[in-house]
């Protein structure tokens, strides 16, 4: 890789490949060139980049000639096709999709917990992890350096920026449409979601589980190294826009308390502490809107198990769930 990158941004007009532009910028991310590249749709597009208006070019296979470090963001059939073409052609692929997270060849990396990992990616793709499970373990990697994590039980509140930008505007639409009585569409999820609940994100699998949260059980247990791992996760899809919430029961294996709980978030990069309920304070999901940190709150010891604490977690999927955790990867490379 020359020593100041080229970089490109693949799904550059998405949710998620807009944030990955603006953490390039925020974070003065040293690179020679961006080169934005989405479906021949938005071929064309104008997108402004320190200063300077840049002009979305249509994917193809040869986009990747001179490109050391692509940053992929436009769904896994796209990083299937398109990531090793621009592997070959030389690039570092670091791919937000869950189409190579499970690859034993390709590093699934959370720059705060497993920044070592990066350094082996023989298939020069490395694998931004799930939001839900990015954001779960910023909270909960601190307990397990001092407790050692045993089992997770999780609610997830997911909103509907992770379905990309599509799935915002469907909230938007909904919304509008019951408050002035007009019908509308359900193109994105399968009920209604304005003033709504509905606990399936990604597809039922066989034994009742959606892939969604079967990912909080796979990559936790990568990402952490710990094989056996328990995990047992309901993801839901909430009316919010941006930010997950989590609801986490976390079983360790030495004994905990909430003080002791509260001491080892102290230095950690990228997540904060939130916790005092009795004055009303616990993160929300606008607290982590467009922020870099993850916020936990509402640490309590669990009444059920032995050695457990129940911890509410907050992060904003789009950044910290997708295009910083990316950046953040291309920083350590
Ligand atoms: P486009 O805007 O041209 O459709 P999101 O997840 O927010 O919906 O964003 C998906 C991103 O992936 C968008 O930038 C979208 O570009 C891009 N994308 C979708 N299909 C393709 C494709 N066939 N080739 C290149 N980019 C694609």
């Amino acid at each position: 890789m020359s020593e100041v990158p080229n970089v490109a941004i693949v799904g550059a007009t998405g949710a998620v490949g807009e944030e990955m532009r603006l953490c390039l910028e925020e974070r003065n991310f040293p690179l020679k060139s961006l080169t934005l590249l989405a479906s021949a749709r938005s071929a064309g597009k104008k997108m402004t980049f320190r200063g300077e208006e840049l002009t979305v070019k249509e994917l193809t296979h040869d986009s990747f000639e001179g490109i050391d470090i692509a940053l992929f963001s436009a769904g896994g059939g796209i990083s299937l096709s398109y990531g090793p073409s621009a592997a070959a052609a030389g690039c570092v692929v670091i791919d937000n999709s869950s189409a190579f997270r499970m690859d034993p060849e390709v590093p699934l990396v959370v720059p705060e917990i497993n920044p070592e990992a990066a350094r082996n990616a023989p298939k020069k793709i490395i694998a931004n992890p799930n939001c839900s499970t990015i954001i779960a373990l910023m909270g909960l990697a601190p307990l397990h350096d001092a407790f050692g994590l045993r089992s997770i039980i999780a609610s997830t509140y997911q909103a509907v920026s992770g379905s990309g930008a599509q799935g915002i505007i469907e909230l938007e639409e909904q919304v509008k449409a019951i408050a002035t009585d007009q019908p509308f569409e359900m193109k994105v999820y399968p009920r209604q979601i304005a003033f709504n609940v509905i606990p399936q994100v990604d597809a039922f699998t066989d034994n009742g589980y959606t892939k969604e949260e079967l990912k909080m059980l796979n990559e936790g247990r990568k990402i952490l190294g710990l094989e056996h791992l328990k995990v047992s996760c309901t993801c839901v899809r909430v009316p919010v826009y941006r930010s997950h919430s989590i609801s986490i029961t976390a079983q360790f294996e030495k004994p905990v308390d909430v003080a002791s709980a509260h001491a080892a978030y102290a230095d950690r990069a990228g997540v904060k502490l939130m916790d005092d309920p009795a004055n009303g304070v616990f993160p929300v999901p606008l607290d982590t809107t467009g922020k870099d940190d993850c916020l936990v709150g509402r640490v309590r010891k669990n009444l059920v198990f032995n050695n457990a604490l129940d911890l509410w977690m907050v992060g904003d999927q789009v950044r910290k769930g997708a295009a910083l955790n990316a950046v953040q990867i291309a920083e350590l490379l």
